[in-house]
């Protein structure tokens, strides 16, 4: 297959296109690189399946929110997870439509926090939203494209940067099996997390 995997210099994604890559044709994107593209402007996903042509499947994991205080006092801090990672994300499943081929896939990335934390309510918006968008939007998906959300809680690789304990979390390697097995398998309109959901 030939994989557009969005994201691709990132944690999850890197991982992700190292997984697939010693079965699939994986072309990498991102904001920087060969093949560019900023979620968050659409014209930019545009030029991006110009750029690539038809796919079999477009994996995305990138353009996080971060985590903004509800009381935050510049309204734009708090929204700038939207506009990328919800919006962006809907925006790419809306072009892929008509880019991926017959019986493709798309695969997008929520995320999930163990519990509520201080700064995450826009987080959980957010991946609330995008999951609830994969399960109305597969019915109306063409040619058999099937869609699907990951939802990884946090990364092993990533704890560190936030001064949080890496052995809570899940390897980056465990978490792209579970994207693999989004585009290889027959998954559709699911939130897969790979603890059997
Ligand atoms: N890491 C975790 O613990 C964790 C847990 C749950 C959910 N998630 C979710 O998983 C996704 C990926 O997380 P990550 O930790 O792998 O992120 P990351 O390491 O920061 O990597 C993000 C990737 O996306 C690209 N990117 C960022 N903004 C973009 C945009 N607007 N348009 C296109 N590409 C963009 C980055 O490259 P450029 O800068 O070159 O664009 C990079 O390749 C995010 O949605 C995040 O919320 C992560």
């Amino acid at each position: 297959m030939k994989i557009l995997v969005i994201g691709a210099t990132g944690t999850i994604g890197s991982a992700v296109a190292a997984a697939l890559e010693p079965r699939h044709e994986v072309v990498r994107a991102s904001r920087r690189g060969d093949v560019r593209v900023d979620l968050a402007d659409v014209a930019s996903i545009d030029a991006m399946f110009a750029q690539v042509g038809a796919v079999d499947a477009v994996v995305v994991a990138a353009a996080s929110g971060g985590l903004t205080p509800l009381e935050a006092p510049d309204d734009a801090n708090f929204w700038r997870g939207l506009d990328g990672k919800l919006i962006g994300q809907v925006n790419l499943v809306r072009r892929a439509a008509a880019r991926v081929r017959d019986g493709g896939s798309v695969t997008l990335t929520s995320g999930r926090f163990a519990a509520p934390m201080p700064g995450s309510s826009l987080g959980h918006l957010v991946n609330a939203g995008l999951e609830a968008f994969v399960h109305g939007a597969a019915i109306e998906m063409p040619r058999g494209i099937r869609l699907n959300a990951v939802s990884p809680g946090w990364i092993r690789e990533t704890l560190p940067e936030l001064g949080m304990d890496p052995a809570t979390g899940t390897p980056a390697t465990e978490i792209a099996r579970v994207y693999a097995d989004a585009v290889e398998g027959t998954a559709h309109g699911r939130t897969l997390t790979g603890a059997g959901t």
